[in-house]
């Protein structure tokens, strides 16, 4: 057995207890000072003080020295779109012109536009892309990352995404939970006939995700001229049917209902929510549906913060995830999450790094297995280069993670 002890963090957050967490108790974050980590082999076997867990050692240990700095749980990146083919940089530009997201996709821009080079991409060429986009999140101390589909919305392109994201799953340190993401925009072919395409994927597409257990989510782009809310009701309550999970991109551009539809559909969680209602904010925090914000999203198309904090007021359990994308969001920065959690959506770091570890693996389904770092947890957890988690918005989006430690084992080291 492999035995690893961090020692001595100037401070350690556990993020411990029952998840998610919700209204004030994301403030909580279960702080230890001269805290340490007993790792066995992939897993926690004991977290305390160094002076406690200086008594239960002996030489079978390796000691990881953590004097000086913040330890944490890995972050979960709990909403990306990480796998496609090509670029779409001319839209950004379009963009800072004065075009909106909405114009551009309804002259065959946005999400259609990443379709063809999906659809050209060879599985290899999508897996080693997001090679490469995986070992730029390891950086950022991101340890699981949610990957959706969505790009093809056909058959083949769908199952090759989700197929790319399991083989990432499978050959790279960080975990890949992979959603369908099937209904994510309306190709010309089915335009005015949508209701029609959500059959052929509920009946030609989903019944082969599942056979081959490609994903465990399924999502939707529940949108005003994208896919309404009764589509989307009928689409989620089919899919659930059909065993998955649920996910709902709610309320991004206009307030539609979304997270109201997802609280009545038992949805996982309900994410964007820019222009959610306040009947859907109360919804969310009674059915518990987990509110997972985007931020970098509202920064990049200049559209106002969701109201993170009249959420958690209400109740709600915030997540804080990336959006990585090719086209709303090309960034999958943690430190600049932070610093929009913290200083434009009136978040406290304590309420960021809750929605950024232990609701982010709520939000993934894994909040039994990852997001805190307590006993029988998987060993996945990252070391920053300073003292006190108050770093993480005053080196204002400047990346602080020095170690990162997944399933146990040192795979990314940073020499400053
Ligand atoms: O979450 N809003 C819909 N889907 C993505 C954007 C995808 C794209 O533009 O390629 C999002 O922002
Ligand atoms: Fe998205």
């Amino acid at each position: 057995m492999t035995k690893r002890y961090i020692r001595n963090a100037a401070e350690l957050v556990t993020c411990r207890g029952a998840a998610p967490k919700k209204g004030a108790e994301m403030a909580d974050i279960g702080l230890i000072k001269n805290g340490g980590v007993l790792i066995h082999d992939d897993e926690i076997f004991a977290v305390g003080t160094t002076e406690e867990l200086d008594k239960l050692i002996d030489d079978s240990y390796e000691i990881v020295d953590a004097t000086g700095k913040t330890v944490m749980p890995g972050f979960v990146d709990s909403h990306t779109h990480f796998i496609f083919g090509g670029y779409r940089a001319e839209e950004f530009g379009w963009r800072l012109k004065g075009d909106t997201y909405m114009s551009i996709m309804q002259r065959g821009g946005g999400i259609n536009a990443t379709v063809v080079p999906t659809k050209e991409a060879t599985l290899e060429e999508l897996v080693e892309v997001g090679r490469e986009r995986l070992n730029r999140m390891l950086e950022f101390g991101v340890t699981t990352v949610e990957g959706k589909s969505g790009y093809g919305m056909d058959c083949d392109t769908e199952i090759k995404q989700l197929r790319a994201m399991k083989e990432l799953d499978r050959t790279h340190p960080v975990d890949v939970v992979t959603t369908f993401l099937g209904p994510h925009s309306v190709l010309p072919q089915w335009k005015g006939k949508e209701r029609e395409f959500i059959d052929y994927l509920l009946t030609e597409v989903m019944p082969k995700v599942k056979e081959e257990n490609l994903a465990e989510f399924a999502d939707i782009f529940c949108e005003k001229n994208v896919f309404e809310i009764e589509d989307s009701e009928y689409y989620l309550t089919k899919a659930k049917e059909m065993g998955f999970k649920l996910k709902v991109h709610a309320d991004e551009i206009v307030s539609l209902g979304g997270a109201e539809l997802a609280s009545r559909t038992g949805a996982v969680s309900a994410d964007h929510l820019l222009k959610a209602s306040d009947e859907g904010i109360k919804q969310m925090a009674q059915s518990g549906v987990i509110s997972t914000l985007l931020p970098a999203t509202a920064f990049c198309l200049k559209e106002p913060f969701a109201p993170a904090r009249k959420m958690i007021e209400a109740g709600c359990a915030v997540a804080l995830a990336s959006d990585l994308n090719p086209g709303s969001c090309f960034t999958n920065n943690i430190p600049l999450l932070v610093a929009l959690g913290c200083i434009h959506m009136g978040m406290s770091i304590e309420e960021v790094i809750t929605a950024l570890t232990i609701n982010g693996a709520a939000a993934v389904g894994r909040a039994d297995t990852i997001g805190s770092i307590e006993k029988g947890k998987k060993a996945d957890i990252i070391m920053l280069k300073y003292p006190s988690i108050h770093f993480m918005p005053y080196h204002t989006a400047i990346n602080l993670v020095e170690t990162v430690i997944k399933n146990g084992r040192t795979v990314y080291h940073k020499e400053w």
